[in-house]
């Protein structure tokens, strides 16, 4: 899996990768502004940041809590390297290139979060992932994960893609791109809201909420005890 990934999100790295997720997320801006005032609420000191990409979140954060430190992991090189560069100017930002699986960390956070990265992860690796940010956590400690999502109503989830994927080839500047892009997303391991909810109560995650929803997107939180 990881191969794969970085090579594809390695790709989109710098400028792209915005105008790519502004463009497949339709509603990405709103959901990134919801997710920062949800954290910016909390006001948490020590923050992870799973899947950074380009680290346009964690600029964001920092903005609102200038004195927060936030670690960010980022699995592929090419986009560790376009945040580091983005982040400069930011005390508050330490940018860790690896694959969040075998990560480490020698402390715990306030608030760990998680923006469209979790789909990539095969249903065990989820499972994995969650009990690991539950131990990373510190106690009341904050999990937010934006992801993209599935429906168990299959017919409105039809409905909803067929509806991206024409706002999508509306503003299409190469189709064969794009027609990449929607193959790869057919070999994601999207969950629905529920199943995402019951995965972070089975994980022993407390409150377990949406936050935010539009068509194909959600942020779920939960709390550890
Ligand atoms: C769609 S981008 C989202 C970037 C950013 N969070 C945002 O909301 O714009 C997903 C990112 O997760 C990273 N990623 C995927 N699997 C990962 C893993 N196992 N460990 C760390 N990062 C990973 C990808 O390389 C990619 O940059």
């Amino acid at each position: 899996m990881t191969d794969k990934h970085k090579k594809f999100y390695g790709s989109l790295a710098g400028d792209t990768y915005l105008r790519e997720i502004r463009r497949f997320g339709l509603r990405y801006d709103e959901m990134v502004d919801t997710l920062v005032d949800v954290v910016q609420v909390h006001s948490p000191s020590s923050i992870l940041d799973i899947g950074c990409g380009i680290g346009n979140i964690d600029g964001l954060i920092l903005d609102k809590l200038p004195e927060a430190k936030i670690t960010a992991i980022e699995l592929s090189p090419e986009m560790a390297d376009v945040s580091r560069e983005r982040l400069v100017g930011y005390r508050g930002i330490d940018v860790i290139c690896d694959d969040v699986l075998y990560y480490n960390p020698t402390q715990k956070y306030d608030t760990i979060f998680s923006n469209l990265a979790i789909h990539n992860f095969p249903h065990d690796d989820k499972e994995k992932l969650l009990s690991k940010i539950k131990g990373w956590l510190k106690p009341n400690g904050i999990f937010l994960w934006g992801d993209f999502m599935d429906w168990h109503d299959k017919k409105v989830g039809q409905h909803f893609m067929d509806y991206r994927r024409s706002k999508v080839m509306e503003s299409s500047v190469d189709k064969e791109f794009d027609e990449d892009v929607f193959a790869k997303e057919e070999k994601d391991h999207r969950l629905t809201v529920s199943e995402t909810i019951d995965m972070l109560r089975d994980t022993g995650f407390h409150n377990p909420d949406v936050m935010w929803t539009y068509k194909f997107l959600a942020i779920c939180s939960a709390r550890n005890d």
